[in-house]
């Protein structure tokens, strides 16, 4: 088992949901960058629980303590490592150990992968608080890359039976205002029927899942490998570590099953000496190596498991099946709160992928 991403630029993170804390430890991370504190913070208030009626009631202030590697606010190329403490857990609200396993968490695969001796609070390992620190960690890379002339924005595409307008198509005054709504759509009016879904689905006892499509600009040809280091690879490596990412799409993704090449092949044109593509049903990738054109991919994302209407289950200490209704407190709905995470996860992969390719070209 490993709680470390990367080669060239190598992330670790730590901590159980209700530990004393959750943290990070960014090895690899350039020297020299001047960190913007409030863009951090807003990009982890993004993420953090307890914010509105949409999201968990845990409140935690998610201020992230810097123990090394940030000297005078400037990165210095030494390990960056940080912690989030913990401050709201409600540990009682899971009883003293795993009993009732919840549908679609990870309570039971949990309990047999480390032989019952898993820190089972909160969710222990499986919960998304882990995403804290990830989201930190996230969000040095997305500045390191935002000096490159790189952008990264998700946004929440589709929300049970709601869907949004194309990203693709999105200018970037529209972009940035993604970042301060609490549910970041393109299209006016959508955020209030979305949140009318979610609240909807919460009064039920119920949970309502959906999909984040996120785009990159900026990102330079050539970032990737073919086979096992593609940029599909890499990326879908950290999307899937995000807890209730459920699936991939990279461009036009599953469409791409029921058409023929003529329909799905980007032309190729030159525009100011450039080359670019007509079209980019790939999502800015061909061969496993970013091809110059906007980054784009859809993640599905699973209605929150732990729900309070009555589902049928097995009692570990009791082996014997049984009811249960989840209580305690949970997101009616992850995806706001996913948003900042997918855009962090992407920097990081990105980020990878950039120190990569400085690192053949020195022939190091
Ligand atoms: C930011 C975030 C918040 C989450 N909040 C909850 C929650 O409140 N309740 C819950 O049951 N699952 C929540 N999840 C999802 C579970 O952690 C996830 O479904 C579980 O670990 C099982 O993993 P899987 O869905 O990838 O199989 C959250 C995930 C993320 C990323």
């Amino acid at each position: 088992m490993s709680s470390t991403f990367g080669r060239h630029l190598r992330v670790t993170v730590f901590g159980q949901s209700h530990g004393e804390a959750v943290g990070a430890v960014l090895d690899g991370f350039p020297a020299g960058m001047t960190v913007d504190r409030e863009a951090l913070m807003r990009m982890m208030r993004r993420r953090a629980p307890g914010q509105s009626a949409l999201t968990t009631s845990r409140s935690e202030k998610d201020e992230p303590e810097f123990l090394s590697g940030i000297l005078n606010g400037v990165t210095t190329g030494q390990p960056i490592s940080l912690i989030i403490r913990n401050e709201n857990q409600h540990s009682s609200d899971y009883g003293d150990g795993v009993d009732l396993l919840r549908p679609g968490h990870a309570d039971y695969t949990g309990h047999v992968r480390f032989f019952g001796h898993e820190d089972w609070r909160g969710g222990g390992s499986f919960s998304g608080r882990l995403t804290a620190p990830v989201v930190a960690a996230g969000a040095l890379c997305r500045q390191w890359l935002e000096s490159e002339g790189v952008t990264v924005h998700a946004h929440i595409s589709r929300l049970g039976p709601l869907t949004d307008d194309d990203i693709a198509q999105a200018d970037a005054e529209t972009l940035a205002g993604l970042e301060s709504m609490r549910l970041p759509t393109l299209r006016a009016g959508l955020e209030e029927q979305m949140e009318r879904e979610i609240l909807d689905a919460a009064k039920a006892g119920d949970s309502v899942g959906g999909a984040v499509t996120c785009r990159v600009d900026g990102l330079p040809a050539g970032l990737g490998a073919p086979f096992f280091d593609s940029a599909e690879s890499v990326l879908s490596q950290l999307l899937f570590s995000v807890p209730g990412i459920k699936a991939v799409g990279f461009g036009d993704g599953f469409a791409f099953a029921e058409k023929r090449g003529s329909e799905m092949n980007d032309a190729f044109r030159l525009r100011e000496g450039k080359i670019v593509t007509a079209t980019n049903h790939s999502g800015g990738i061909n061969g496993g190596i970013t091809n110059g054109m906007p980054l784009l991919f859809t993640c599905a994302v699973r209605p929150t498991p732990s729900i309070a209407m009555e589902q049928r289950t097995v009692s570990l200490r009791r082996m014997e099946e049984t009811g249960i209704s989840v209580r305690g407190r949970h997101d009616p709905c992850i995806l706001p709160r996913v948003c900042p995470v997918i855009e962090a996860v992407t920097a990081i992969g990105l980020a990878e992928m950039w120190k990569e390719r400085e690192s053949c070209l020195r022939g190091s």
